[in-house]
């Protein structure tokens, strides 16, 4: 059997796991997981320097494994729900994927072993405005770190990731990567802070895939055509997460909801909602969400809806199932 391991240290902790973890046969080595992201006010607005407020959704997560794959020389990614069954090496320098090892090892100054699998799976929606991009690139930076033993702060986690998101998205505001790295709820102003709002409350939120993609790319390209006709709305939306931190801080859910309500109308106005959002926030509202607004770059992708309570968060959830969304 050919030796995977570059250094002493290394091996030490594979033995170790090597009693401990077995999956399907082959040898955990190391694991990392992240979760999916909602952005309660301010998408779009972020780009163009005003706050947006966002928190993670720790139930919906992405998982990154490292097997050892002892008789095999590749390193090898399996991640079958992007159709990806392949030697590292054989994908594109592009592919997300590929360009998170890069990054990291470049980074890090660290080789991989061969004779080792890459494993990604994720319960995150592709495409849905829920993070799923960020979230496997910061899954995988996790599994990584914890391969070599090279703790990372949030901070350097969200750095490494943002490098990752500009493949996915082009120019993002980095909003996706902070909130998924930090875990927890923040205030986000780009190229300036990701600071970690202290709220201990848990929303009662209804979240619902209308099932069409969200494409962020071509969707924050139109907003910036139409920038700056539309610069008012932008600032107007920034103020609206200003005034989202009060409610939150607060526990003042109602005045969350209509803020939530207000940020819809505008995100309207911006042309980056479409006829299925608006019909499933405006379903969610008439029976009895205290607010409702799409999240994330928009025409596609998920709706979240706020509710008084977890009793009526299910009773919304069920009403917007039958009326086709997928309830996350
Ligand atoms: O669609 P998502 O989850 O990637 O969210 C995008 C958020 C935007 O504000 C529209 C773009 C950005 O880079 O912040």
């Amino acid at each position: 059997m050919r030796s995977i391991f570059m250094d002493n240290r290394m091996e030490n902790r594979i033995e170790s796991h090597m009693e401990s973890h077995t999956e399907n046969g082959a040898t955990l080595l190391a694991s990392g997981s992240a979760s999916a992201k909602t952005i309660l006010f301010g998408e779009h607005a972020v780009v163009y320097g005003e706050p947006g407020l966002a928190i993670p959704l720790p139930t919906l997560r992405a998982r990154a494994m490292v097997h050892a794959a002892p008789h095999s020389s590749d390193i090898r990614v399996h991640a079958p729900q992007v159709g990806i069954d392949a030697p590292l090496d054989s994908l594109p320098d592009m592919n997300p994927i590929r360009a998170v090892v890069t990054i990291f090892l470049e980074r890090m100054k660290r080789q991989l072993p061969t004779g080792i699998t890459l494993a990604i799976d994720s319960d995150i929606p592709v495409a849905a405005g829920l993070g799923s991009g960020a979230a496997v690139s910061i899954a995988l930076i996790r599994a990584l770190s914890a391969l070599f033993q090279l703790p990372l702060d949030p901070d350097e986690i969200s750095d490494l990731a943002y490098e990752i998101e500009k493949i996915h998205h082009g120019t993002p505001s980095g909003i996706d990567n902070a909130v998924i790295a930090a875990e927890r709820p923040i205030l986000f102003i780009k190229g300036k802070s990701a600071e970690p709002i202290d709220v201990q409350l848990d929303l009662p939120l209804v979240i619902v895939d209308s099932g069409e993609k969200s494409n962020t790319i071509d969707v924050v390209a139109d907003v910036r055509r139409g920038y700056p006709a539309n610069e008012k709305l932008i600032r107007r939306i920034g103020n609206l997460t200003r005034w989202g931190i009060d409610a939150l801080l607060s526990h003042d859910l109602s005045a969350l909801g209509g803020l939530m309500n207000e940020n819809q109308r505008l995100l309207t106005a911006l042309n980056v909602s479409n006829e299925t959002l608006n019909r499933l926030t405006a379903l969610a509202v008439a029976h009895g969400a205290l607010g409702a607004k799409l999240t994330g770059a928009g025409r596609g992708g998920n709706i979240i809806a706020l509710c008084a309570d977890a009793a009526d968060a299910q009773r919304i959830a069920k009403i917007l199932s039958e009326a086709g969304g997928i309830v996350r």
